[in-house]
């Protein structure tokens, strides 16, 4: 095998260093990029043959060449070589290999700093094509829970303390807004990632007579990037994707850290299906929410990426740097994350049981009524600020006697404001709290069924 890349030895007249070439290759990760580099090519040879720039036999012998690589890096068998760098080379050297000087004008009009551009573009989209679908699967895991559970009492908490009662479909809704959010930021991160670079070869153009619309066109790009040095240079595509994807990690890792919680036997709120939870090697009885735990954890490493990409594009001079070359290890390492994270997240929802119990259990120990009895007195005629000073005094004298607001006398109640009367019982009910929230994006059970009709009617018109 030769020292030297055979794409550009020619200029030098010693070998690369050992090392050097291990710390310039990109080989041993970007092969990930290979399906889409053979697209890109098989589109760029199609346009140089419809301007007619290649032969019509140099074209097909190019098409049968990728084709026949495409099969063998699918099955496996394709040898990948550190010495010819990275993807790009390496195809190309396979495919010259195989049908002579036909491979070698493959590369006529083009540079790898097109190429890669290209190439991460593509990847990224498919990626972002299947983080919406993971996206939409957690979300119908949502929607599912929280239709079973729309009328099942919890205590909503602020401060991580109980403040009034809420739904548990109510609570799984707000996360499905978070996820219909994200869903929609990848849809928009799409459109500026779905241009295309192809056509600014090395930073300038070039001096063939191109076609790039053709080549957009082939390649499902709505439209081409409209300057050179921008089109090889920029990844802020990357960086967006990143941002949004970090934003999905910081949602699930919300919702984790709440399923943590609500697992641990001090609220005993839900169980987690078994396998998704692991076993202690020293401690027989505990079953640990794994899980959601590395959920948790793995958001800090795709922050990590965002930072990289962030830092990693803000001293680069235009046009195209190796620096560049640094963008796909983050960004592989996001897309992996993220789509294993849903994939699981989405089966792990199905596994949530809610014990009703213990959570209505909770919201009856809090005090979580009381904004609704301060809301009593104010319809009586008492001012706000009124209403939460007797409201107060009574959750004092509650809190001394050990016992709920509903629970004490009428006329220890009446002690606190003659506005009080017999009526005062349905208000500081759970229930009666819960159906009283009945407007658009409150709680009531009524508006959590209807949220979740316009739900699903949002997630299955696109
Ligand atoms: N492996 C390179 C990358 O990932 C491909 C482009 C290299 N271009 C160059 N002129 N060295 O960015």
């Amino acid at each position: 095998m030769e020292k030297t890349s055979g794409a550009w030895s020619g200029r030098f007249s010693e070998p690369v260093d050992e090392l050097v070439k291990r710390y310039t290759a990109s080989i041993p990760f970007d092969y990930r990029l290979a399906e889409f580099d053979i697209k890109g090519s098989l589109a760029h040879a199609r346009m140089l043959r419809h301007v007619g720039v290649l032969t019509a036999e140099d074209m097909a012998a190019i098409e049968r060449g990728l084709t026949d690589i495409l099969q063998e890096i699918r099955a496996g068998r394709f040898e990948w070589s550190l010495d010819l760098e990275d993807v790009h080379l390496n195809i190309e050297k396979a495919l010259t290999a195989r049908i002579g000087d036909a491979g070698k004008r493959l590369h006529t009009g083009r540079s790898r700093n097109d190429q890669v551009a290209t190439d991460v573009r593509l990847y990224l989209r498919d990626a972002v094509d299947r983080i919406q679908s993971g996206l939409r699967a957690c979300q119908n895991s949502l929607l599912d829970l929280a239709e079973e559970h729309a009328a099942t009492v919890m205590p909503g908490f602020t401060h991580m303390q109980v403040a009034q009662p809420v739904t548990f479909g109510h609570h799984m809704l707000a996360y499905f807004e978070m996820l219909a959010r994200d869903h929609a930021r990848m849809a928009d991160c799409r459109r500026r990632i779905n241009r295309l670079p192809l056509g600014a070869a090395a930073l300038a153009g070039t001096s063939y007579p191109i076609d790039r619309e053709f080549v957009a066109r082939e390649l499902g790009f709505d439209e081409v990037c409209g300057n050179s040095l921008d089109a090889v240079s920029d990844r802020d595509f990357a960086i967006e994707f990143s941002a949004a994807a970090s934003l999905v990690m910081v949602h699930l890792s919300r919702l984790s850290e709440e399923l943590i919680l609500w697992m641990s036997p001090r609220f005993g709120f839900i169980d987690l299906a078994d396998r998704f939870c692991t076993g202690s090697s020293i401690m027989p009885q505990k079953k640990n929410p794994d899980v959601p735990e590395l959920v948790r954890g793995k958001t800090g490493r795709v922050f990590g990426h965002l930072m990289g990409l962030l830092t990693l594009m803000k001293g680069q001079p235009l046009a195209y740097n190796k620096d560049n070359q640094e963008d796909k290890e983050p960004l592989f390492d996001t897309v992996d994350t993220l789509l294993d994270t849903l994939t699981i997240y989405a089966d792990m929802l199905k596994g949530v049981r809610v014990r009703p119990e213990a959570m209505r259990r909770a919201a009856a120990e809090g005090f979580s009524t009381a904004t609704d009895f301060a809301d009593y007195l104010v319809k009586k005629g008492l001012p706000f600020r009124d209403a939460h000073e007797a409201v107060a005094r009574a959750v004092r004298a509650a809190e001394g006697k050990g016992c709920d607001l509903a629970d004490l006398p009428l006329a220890d109640l009446q002690a606190f404001s003659p506005l009080v009367g017999g009526d005062v019982f349905a208000v500081l009910t759970l229930e009666g709290s819960l159906a009283a929230r009945n407007h658009v994006g409150g709680t009531a059970p009524e508006q959590v069924k209807a949220a979740i009709v316009r739900a699903r009617a949002t997630i299955s018109s696109k």
